[in-house]
């Protein structure tokens, strides 16, 4: 998969500051609990290692949000990223039998047939596919799987005008600072392919959460749209614009600690898992 447009250095950067990586393991969203359900489904029923002594690798792990979900079904969770500022907010948050390494997705340093279990977790877009899927033919054990997920950017379910403020912002503000890459997500990762035969996909899977509208306005700096849009115009209006905007809409005058109503928010989850043969 080429993106001609884009050197690889350009890509790393983007999840490279301090701050960003902090905010990133604040605001956050997190994986449904019926992911993980799924993914442990698909193992069960495909024979796959049911062991006490599973070994799950996270690659792209971020802050471990994905990782994290990981640590009471599998005896020791790896995640591994290239970005040391989020890795080191991912070690700060350390959970039961995680562990994290610096490594590059596309060779890491495992022997190969060495995890029952690889995830991915909102990552596989910045990638290089091929290379990734020789990677995780080489690094899976036998009968072991990989599952790719991701989700949408969220919408908000109780305030219509809200909402339509919150796509404009999302499809036409933010639109000059979204890498091409983004066109995947927004795709569901249509064109993933996995390099094993026996696979599903899992696309009835949401994250439904109350978030505050503070909550979820920090959420949206951690997007690496937001990010680089403030990076590259410091000290401009716009996130403030669109904060006030929102809040208005709601019904309150600014976004004050005062005025912080709760939001119903949904972003669709999408997970395609495949074994190895
Ligand atoms: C959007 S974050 C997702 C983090 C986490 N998995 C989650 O679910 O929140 C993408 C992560 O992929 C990492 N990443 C991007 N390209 C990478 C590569 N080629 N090798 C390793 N990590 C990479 C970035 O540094 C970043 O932390």
């Amino acid at each position: 998969m080429a993106f001609a447009s884009e050197k690889m250095n350009t890509l790393y950067r983007m999840f490279e500051d301090s701050s960003h990586a902090e905010n990133y393991s604040m605001y956050r969203l997190g994986y449904p609990e019926e992911l993980k359900q799924s993914i442990l489904t698909f193992m069960a029923d495909n024979g796959c290692n049911q062991s006490d002594t599973r070994l799950l690798l996270d690659i792209g792990c971020g802050t471990g949000i994905s990782t994290r979900l990981f640590s009471d079904s599998c005896t020791s969770c790896w995640g591994v990223d290239i970005s040391y500022e989020q890795l080191k907010q991912a070690i700060s948050r350390k959970g039961r039998n995680v562990f994290y390494l610096m490594s590059l997705a596309e060779s890491t340093c495992f022997k190969d047939n060495t995890f029952d279990l690889i995830t991915v977790g909102q990552a596989w877009h910045w990638f290089d596919a091929d290379r990734f899927n020789e990677e995780v033919k080489r690094i899976l054990a036998p009968h072991g799987c990989i599952a790719v997920y991701g989700y949408s950017f969220p919408t908000i379910l109780n305030h219509d005008k809200a909402q339509e403020i919150l796509y404009k912002f999302y499809t036409v503000t933010l639109a000059p600072y979204w890498s091409e890459r983004r066109e995947l997500v927004r795709s569901h990762y249509s064109s993933l392919v996995l390099p094993f035969k026996t696979k599903f996909r899992n696309d009835n899977l949401s994250i439904n959460v109350k978030v505050t509208l503070n909550g979820l306005l920090n959420y949206i700096d951690t997007t690496s749209a937001a990010h680089l849009m403030n990076k590259i115009n410091p000290g401009n209006t716009i996130t403030k614009d669109f904060k006030q905007e929102l809040a208005v809409a709601i019904g309150g005058s600014d976004v004050s600690k005062d005025f912080n109503p709760l939001l119903d928010i949904r972003a669709s989850v999408f997970m395609e898992i495949a074994k190895k043969d």
